[in-house]
């Protein structure tokens, strides 16, 4: 049995799964749920799922592919709202190689509509029972790329930088990978990956720091609409509408998501929202690139509990910080193999450097627009620190304290790359780590702050140089690749991971840590995902004994006549198991599928 972390929910830790097993594990005293999966229902009039006659018509009506960022926020015993994210699609396994070959038009444009988010009604006829989707709930909404209508907001809302011969509004959000749910209940959600959409001419510096190229993009939706081209006249600035973090207002099914441009643009992986003790509010965010940076955002104005209008507005007008890291041992002793220095502590102190001070920007050379346009160069000019790929950076909602995944980075210390530092401790860093990092006072809009590196992930039993907080490395669960973090009602942080196959050898998997007293680094796996799937979500309903999470890209390695996996529509959990409704007759291929998990 598992140690006291959490008295709601006691579980005996599963084993590590190897990497090529298709299966989804979870521990012995509990069962998984599918609970939507690509292609079902959403409205009344939503068609059959239906894998050899997909058309955009259709995947507007039903569940999208690949979800990163998942909330079930719960209105009442028995009702509840599922918000998701679509944050790519995976071709390959969605289409037969006929239509991959000889009917792209079809592919292109139903690859649109499965990008984006949903919103999905869920009830349930008693509260031990599972959540079920509610087709044509009254809050159900699909956005998609082509048709869903965004605005920005913020200082660079409004600048030539964001116009287009459409405008100033923009249509879609893509790459969207974490998030958070904000106090005031709306879902925030960051556009990662959106260079891949866009061909450029690759020229200019911002285009560079940015990775746009001349090359026709994977998925070649410039043949089909001429705003995914950056060379073509009047779209010139349609990649600048990408890379932001968008807000959606889940409870009103008619509002029009923003953009926020005062939080800045770069490949965002998520924001995660903290109101201090004083009611000032910040956003942190990563940018998920190798050597990239942390951000913060902290509001303008004071969080007001109950006036939900002013809430939603917190977010346009603030200033914007990137991270600077300094360690307090001396550099020749973090010497990038992962041993700790002789303080016994990756640790020191940090600073928020501005790049923009109450909407207006402090940044040599760079105008207000272009700090949060080109947020990226901006930041290189401040001295930031360059870091492992932050993913979810989350503040813990009992102690304020504030998370960050850094998920890996090949490159640290490789010839013309970023040396080792004590807060990205090691060279060609395959598993990843997590900082720790207290603000000054607590408070949320400190400039100062101090941190420590919480876990060096890795497996003992392979020989990785390893750290639990001081937890013995050989009682903990293996993990690598932190990516998505989520707290449950004691404090444990929750952490799914990506790209665990490749590095240690077993399937992605959601882990719990315990963060205080003797179980702070208690690392114990709960779940373990199918084959070539990442664990997406988390959320942790401890006070049910509820776990949900977003099975995303599962068999992602195969093709649609040879599968790598059959997941969910399979009983691959023994007697446990419960299926979901028959697979569509004529697909037998991985669905990706938001389960929910119970005892
Ligand atoms: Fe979509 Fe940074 O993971
Ligand atoms: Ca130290
Ligand atoms: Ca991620
Ligand atoms: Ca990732």
């Amino acid at each position: 049995q598992s140690a006291q972390t959490d008295p709601n929910m006691p579980f005996t830790r599963i084993d590590p799964v190897h990497f090529e097993t298709d299966e989804l594990t979870v521990p012995e005293t509990f069962a998984w749920v599918p609970l939507i999966r690509w292609g079902d229902p959403l409205f009344t009039d939503s068609p059959t799922f239906d894998a050899m006659n997909q058309t955009a018509q259709a995947q507007a009506k039903q569940f999208g592919y690949n979800c990163d960022y998942t909330d079930v926020i719960r209105l009442d015993d028995l009702n509840a709202l599922l918000v998701v994210n679509h944050e790519y699609t995976n071709e390959n396994i969605m289409f037969p190689a006929d239509q991959l070959a000889n009917d792209l038009d079809r592919v292109r444009s139903v690859g649109r509509a499965a990008h984006g988010f949903s919103v999905v009604e869920l009830k349930r006829p008693r509260v031990d029972a599972p959540w079920e989707v509610v087709v044509g709930g009254a809050k159900n909404r699909r956005f998609t790329t082509d048709e869903t209508e965004f605005v920005f907001t913020g200082p660079a809302a409004g600048s030539d930088l964001l116009k287009t011969v459409e405008g100033d509004k923009v249509r879609g959000t893509l790459g969207n990978c974490s998030g958070g749910t904000t106090p005031w209940g709306t879902v925030l959600s960051g556009e990662e990956n959106f260079h891949g959409y866009f061909r450029s001419a690759g020229t200019s510096a911002t285009d560079k720091r940015y990775g746009l190229a001349d090359n026709e993009t994977v998925r070649g939706w410039e043949h089909q609409d001429p705003r995914f081209d950056a060379r073509n006249a009047g779209y010139e600035n349609e990649i600048n509408r990408f890379g932001w973090i968008v807000e959606i207002d889940p409870m009103d099914p008619t509002s029009t998501p923003r953009k926020h441009t005062s939080l800045g643009r770069f490949k965002h992986e998520g924001a995660n929202i903290r109101v201090d003790q004083n009611n000032a509010v910040a956003a942190y965010s990563g940018d998920d690139e190798r050597f990239d940076y942390l951000y913060k955002f902290v509001s303008a104005n004071k969080y007001v509990e109950g006036d939900r209008a002013h809430n939603m507005t917190l977010l346009e007008k603030g200033s914007l910080y990137v991270a600077k890291f300094t360690g307090n041992s001396p550099a020749s002793e973090i010497d990038g193999s992962g041993k700790l220095p002789s303080d016994g502590a990756f640790d020191g102190t940090g600073e928020w450097l501005p790049l923009m001070v109450n909407g207006k920007s402090v940044v040599d050379g760079f105008s207000d627009a272009e700090v949060l346009v080109y947020t990226r160069l901006a930041a290189d000019k401040v001295g930031a620190t360059k870091m492992d790929r932050c993913e979810d950076v989350q503040p813990s909602p009992t102690t304020g304290k504030v998370y960050v995944a850094c998920t890996n980075n090949s490159k640290r210390g490789t010839a013309g790359k970023a040396a080792p530092d004590e807060a990205n401790p090691r060279t060609e860093n395959r598993d990843g780590h997590i900082i720790e990092i207290a603000e000054n006072g607590d408070r949320a809009d400190a400039t100062m702050f101090r941190w420590n590196i919480l876990i060096v992930a890795g497996d003992v039993a392979q020989g990785d140089a390893t750290y639990f907080s001081g937890y013995p490395a050989d009682k903990v669960s293996p993990i690598s690749c932190p990516d998505n973090l989520a707290f449950d009602s004691q404090g444990n942080l929750w952490i799914s991971t990506d790209g665990a196959p490749d590095g240690i050898g077993y399937n992605d998997g959601l882990f719990r840590v315990g963060l205080e007293g003797t179980e702070r680094g208690l690392v114990e796996q709960f779940l373990s995902v199918p084959r070539d799937a990442e664990t997406c979500g988390p959320v942790v309903h401890d006070d049910e004994k509820h776990v949900f999470v977003a099975v995303q890209h599962p068999g992602e390695e195969g093709t649609f006549e040879e599968p790598h996996s059959y997941f969910p529509d399979y009983a691959a959990n023994g007697a446990r198991s419960i299926t979901s409704e028959p697979n569509a007759a004529n697909f037998a291929g991985p669905r990706p599928t938001v389960v929910q998990v119970l005892p």
